[in-house]
Formats: C-alpha cells, structure tokens, sequence
C-alpha cells in the first residue's frame, strides 16, 4: 500500500543515508520509558514497534529482559544500526516490511507507537487504524504517542493533525484509556504530543 507513494523503501532508506533524521530522539522517550516502567515484570508478550527506525524503544525493552519484541521497517539503514548496537537482539524480530503487509497471526499483545503515524500519508492514517487492530489480539493494547500539532502544509513527513481528526479513526476498534496530552514529553515536543493507550474491543 504504501509502497506506491514516493514515501516508499528507497525514500526512507536515503533519508538515513543522508542523516536526515530529524525524527531520531536518540534514546527511548520519556513517555514510553514510563509507560514500559508500570508493566511489571518482563514477561512472553509478542510487542510490535512499526515504522521502528533505530527502535530504542526495542533495545530498551530487550535489556529489560523482553524476549518477544519485534521490530518493522521499510528501511534496511536503520535496522541494522540496532542490530549492530544490540547484537544480542534476534536477528529474525528484525521484519523489513511494509507494515500494511505484516501477518496479523499469531497476534501481538501490545504496539508501540513513536513518531511513524506522522510520517505516514494522512490519506493512510484509517488504514493505520484498521491495520493496527488486526494485528492485535482482543483486549490487546495499541500505545504509544501522535504528534497532534500542526506542522503546515508540506509534501514531506511529519504531517500533524488533531486530538479530535484521530479519535475518529481508532474509536470504531479500540476503547480510549488515555488520549491527552503527554505530560512527560521531550522538551521540544512538550504540548504537542498526545500519549495514546487504546484497547482493541
Ligand atoms: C519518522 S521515522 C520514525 C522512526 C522511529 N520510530 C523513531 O521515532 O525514530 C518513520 C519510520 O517509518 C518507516 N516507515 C515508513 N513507512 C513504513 C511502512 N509502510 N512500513 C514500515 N515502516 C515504514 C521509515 O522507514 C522510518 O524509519
């Protein structure tokens, strides 16, 4: 699906080449970290984290001792910078793939999201929705954070959007347990990210 528009493999795969990865936060997230924090202990859950990047939110949750994480992109760049920077993570959790294409069985217990909404087509953000609900199991968790901000008109990734625009797309899948404004965001993102916890119906 996604592989048609010019924000394709290729497009994604330059910008890590070029180092424009303006994205990039370095590290996990405040709000991720704290979220993972209150799970308890590590345990067999099948996690997804798509549009995953350098995924430090993998490298994270596999030095909490996370065994079933997996991790999804188009782009090859930075999938083997997080295996070159943790090369005790299973090299067969690293899923270059279209995220529209993943196989929804056995299902994931938990999705992780960090900055790959916003760099999808808007035209694709129902399809996100309705994808990240196949891939879950019932009463499974979709978490993560979207930029609900504007960053104007543009041809190029981020794109923004609102509170209420989101709301619509999830709430046919999913019930609400957090869908505000995080409290905890990285500075130069304070206010302008909503934390997301969904549950699949
Ligand atoms: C803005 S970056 C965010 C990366 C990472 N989550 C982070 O916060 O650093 C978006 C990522 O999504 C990936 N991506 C874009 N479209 C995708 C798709 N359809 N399936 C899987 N990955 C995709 C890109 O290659 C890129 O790594």
């Amino acid at each position: 699906m996604q592989m048609d528009s010019p924000l394709d493999a290729a497009y994604w795969q330059q910008r890590y080449q070029a180092g424009r990865t303006g994205w990039d936060a370095g590290g996990i997230t405040p709000p991720l970290r704290d979220y993972f924090a209150q799970l308890g202990p590590p345990d067999d859950r099948r996690i997804l984290i798509p549009g995953a990047g350098r995924a430090y939110e993998a490298e994270y949750l596999h030095d909490q001792g996370y065994e079933n994480i997996f991790v999804a992109d188009l782009a090859p760049a930075p999938l083997a910078d997080l295996q070159q920077r943790v090369p005790t993570f299973p090299a067969a959790h690293l899923l270059l793939q279209d995220f529209f294409a993943l196989p929804a069985t056995p299902p994931y217990h938990l999705i992780v999201e960090q900055t790959f909404f916003c760099a999808l087509h808007p035209r694709l953000r129902p399809a996100y929705a309705r994808k990240c609900a196949e891939l879950l199991g019932p009463g499974s968790t979709l978490m993560g954070l979207l930029f609900a901000t504007d960053f104007g008109p543009g041809t190029e990734p981020p794109f923004g959007g609102t509170r209420e625009e989101y709301r619509g797309y999830f709430a046919p899948y999913f019930d609400f347990v957090h869908f505000e404004t995080a409290y905890n965001s990285l500075p130069p993102r304070q206010g302008r990210e909503l934390f997301i916890c969904l549950k699949k119906k």
